[in-house]
C-alpha cells in the first residue's frame, strides 16, 4: 500500500485530536496500518522535551531561539526514529502538527527571521515531507476560550485535591504549559502565519472550516484524503 503522510495543523480548540481520532479509525477500516503521532513529542526523547518545552516548572525563562531548537530537536527525533520507518514499512503517519506550526509559532508568532526559521527546519526534517497538511481553522476567539476553560481547571488543580474534580477533566495534560501563557497578540500573529501557509502551499495545505460540526468537519477532511487513498 502507498504510504502516506497526512498532518493535521492549526490553533488551539480546532479539534484536532478528535479529526486525527475519527480519520485513524476511518483508515485502518480501509485495512491500513496507521500511526498517530503528536509534536513535540512522539519519541521518549521528544516526550522529555515536550515536557521542558510546555510544563516544567523551570521553563519560564525560555528563549524563542531555544524553544525553536527544541521543537527542531523533538522532530528530528521522531522523522528518524517513527515517521520514516513507518512510511518505509507501509503505514500512513497521521501527525497532530508538524513543522507548520513551527513557521506559525516561532516565525510568526515570536518573529523569529522566517529564512532561518526555515533553514533549521530543513536541517530538522530533511526529505521526510507530508504529503498532506489539513489546517483546522477556528477564529481567534474559540482558541481563546479553550485556553482560559484551560487555565480555570488548573486553578481547581492548585486547590486541595478533590478527586471528582480530576475525574472531570477533558484534557489529558492537566498541566501548567508555557505556550499557552502567550498574550492575544502572539496568537494573532500565529493565526496569520498558518494563512501564509496555507496561501503559499495551497495543494499541499489544505483549509477547513473547523468552527462546523464534528461530522461536518470529518467529512471535509475525508474529501481531501480519499483521492490520496488509490
Ligand atoms: P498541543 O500538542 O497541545 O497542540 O501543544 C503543542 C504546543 O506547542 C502548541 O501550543 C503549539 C506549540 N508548537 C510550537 O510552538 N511549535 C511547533 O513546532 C510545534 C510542533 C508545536
Amino acid at each position: 500500500m502507498r504510504p502516506l503522510f497526512i498532518t493535521f495543523e492549526g490553533t488551539e480548540g480546532g479539534g484536532k485530536s478528535t479529526q486525527i481520532a475519527l480519520l485513524a479509525a476511518r483508515l485502518r477500516a480501509t485495512g491500513r496500518a496507521v500511526r498517530v503521532l503528536r509534536e513535540p513529542g512522539g519519541t521518549p526523547i521528544g516526550e522529555e522535551i515536550r515536557h521542558t518545552l510546555k510544563h516544567s516548572l523551570d521553563n519560564a525563562a525560555m528563549t524563542a531561539e531555544a524553544e525553536l531548537l527544541l521543537m527542531n530537536a523533538s522532530r528530528a527525533q521522531l522523522v528518524r526514529e517513527v515517521i520514516r520507518p513507518a512510511l518505509a514499512a507501509g503505514e500512513t503517519v497521521l501527525c497532530d502538527r508538524f513543522y507548520d506550526s513551527t513557521t506559525a509559532y516561532q516565525g510568526y508568532g515570536r518573529e523569529l527571521d522566517l529564512p532561518t526559521v526555515q533553514r533549521i527546519i530543513d536541517f530538522a526534517v530533511g526529505e521526510t515531507r507530508p504529503d498532506l497538511t489539513l489546517l483546522l481553522h477556528v477564529p481567534l476567539e474559540v482558541s481563546e476560550a479553550r485556553r482560559r476553560l484551560r487555565q480555570e481547571q488548573l486553578q481547581l488543580l492548585q486547590e486541595p485535591p478533590h478527586p471528582s474534580a480530576h475525574a472531570k477533566l477533558p484534557f489529558d495534560e492537566p498541566l501548567r504549559d508555557r505556550m499557552e501563557e502567550a498574550d492575544r497578540s502572539f496568537f494573532e500573529r500565529v493565526d496569520r502565519g498558518f494563512a501564509a501557509i496555507a496561501a503559499a502551499e495551497p495543494e499541499r495545505v489544505r483549509w477547513i472550516d473547523a468552527t462546523q460540526s464534528v461530522p461536518a468537519v470529518q467529512a471535509a477532511v475525508w474529501r481531501w484524503v480519499e483521492p490520496l487513498l488509490s
